[in-house]
């Protein structure tokens, strides 16, 4: 049986990279890199044509006809881009209708939350989706939890500082509100079945591992690492303030990043943390379908295990290789639309007035 062509965009990414792999181990499908320019001569590109990804150079800002162009013979299109490159898709599903895609999967791979309001990243994400709908292009739209990457804390000792991204020493609320994780290493494998399911066409898929809440994280760290980790609540007025005063300070564009990283992340953590958003149960109320359900054959990446080899020292850290800096500033065309509803979520009286300043 011929192998199903998968066009991968962003497949240097953490995201990106997982699911290339993932799909490559799988031996079912052929994968290709679109790759923009700019990006061509990165070590990293190098390293996905080592492991047999073909690489296809195109930005997804070119023409129209070059994006078709480079979808030719494809069925599946996957795309894993950053934050700021949501809607740089739009243009990339309008070519994919054109070149007769079976199927698009649009850059989910979020933590479950509604639409409308509570998350920014969410609602760029929203407006791809809506795009695609009216297009009536075949689609799946898939969601992780929270990454196991991002989830545990620092230890006092520093011994797992080499595998962490930020100093994660924040404990949302009361610590015990449920959240979803997966293994980010897991999401790859995941799409393997979820893009050869005739049931997953045109539904919205969960994709995770378990549900934990953070006090039961900092309990297994413990445990395993044998080292007392402070606790350090930050109160619900505390992360619905944070959000408000990093709404206020993204709200002038050009896009900046500096400004709307704290934004995102203010975002999240209000979301999973507070609202408690990022749960299967409320997925399915939403609308989406289960992994679990769908595949309960499928074995995760066992989350104490992952959590030892952190401790031990063999995990991997993500985005080790980043810096963001002003040359990745960009101009969003429109206005905001998620800030109207601030007050309905953060009614004045349960928010603490911040003064208007820059968040760094
Ligand atoms: N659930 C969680 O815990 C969690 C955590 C983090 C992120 N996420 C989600 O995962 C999604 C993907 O994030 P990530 O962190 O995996 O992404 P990432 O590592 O930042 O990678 C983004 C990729 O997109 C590519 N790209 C950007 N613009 C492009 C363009 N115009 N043409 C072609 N390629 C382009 C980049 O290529 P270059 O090499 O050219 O820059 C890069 O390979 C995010 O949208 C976010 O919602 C979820």
């Amino acid at each position: 049986m011929s192998k199903t062509q998968v066009l991968l965009v962003g497949a240097a990414g953490e995201t990106g990279g997982s699911i290339a792999n993932g799909l490559l181990s799988d031996g079912r499908f052929d994968v290709i890199a679109l790759v923009r320019p700019a990006s061509i001569h990165k070590p990293a590109i190098q390293r996905l044509s080592d492991n047999g990804i073909q690489i296809r150079k195109c930005d997804l800002k070119a023409p129209e006809e070059h994006l078709i162009e480079a979808l030719s013979e494809i069925d599946v299109v996957i795309s894993c881009v950053g934050p700021a490159e949501q809607q740089d898709q739009i243009p990339l599903a309008k070519a994919a209708k054109k070149a007769g895609v079976k199927r698009f999967i649009p850059c989910g791979f979020i933590t479950v939350s509604p639409p409308g309001g509570v998350m920014w990243l969410r609602d760029e994400k929203e407006i791809v989706y809506n795009q695609i709908r009216q297009l009536w292009l075949p689609y799946t739209i898939v969601d992780v939890g929270w990454w196991y990457q991002l989830s545990y804390p620092r230890l006092p000792s520093g011994r797992v500082d080499y595998a962490m991204t930020s100093g994660n020493d924040e404990i949302i609320g009361d610590g015990n509100m449920p959240t979803a994780l997966t293994d980010l290493r897991d999401i790859g494998r995941y799409m393997a079945m979820i893009i050869s399911d005739p049931r997953t066409l045109n539904k919205k898929i969960l994709a995770y591992n378990l549900v934990s809440t953070q006090n039961q994280i900092y309990q297994l760290m413990e445990e395993l690492a044998e080292e007392k980790v402070d606790r350090n609540y930050v109160p619900e007025e505390t992360i619905c303030s944070r959000v408000v005063a990093a709404r206020q300070a993204s709200e002038t564009y050009p896009f900046d990043p500096i400004k709307f990283i704290p934004r995102y992340l203010a975002e999240y953590q209000y979301s999973w943390g507070i609202r408690g958003d990022n749960n299967p149960e409320y997925a399915k109320y939403l609308g989406y379908h289960l992994t679990t359900e769908l595949y309960p054959e499928f074995q995760p990446t066992d989350f104490r295990e992952y959590l030892e080899s952190v401790i031990r020292g063999t995990a991997k850290g993500v985005y080790t290789d980043r810096v963001i800096s002003r040359k990745h500033q960009r101009h969003f065309p429109r206005t905001e639309s998620s800030d109207s509803p601030i007050h309905s979520h953060f009614p004045a009286d349960r928010v603490q007035r911040i003064p208007h300043v820059a968040m760094i």
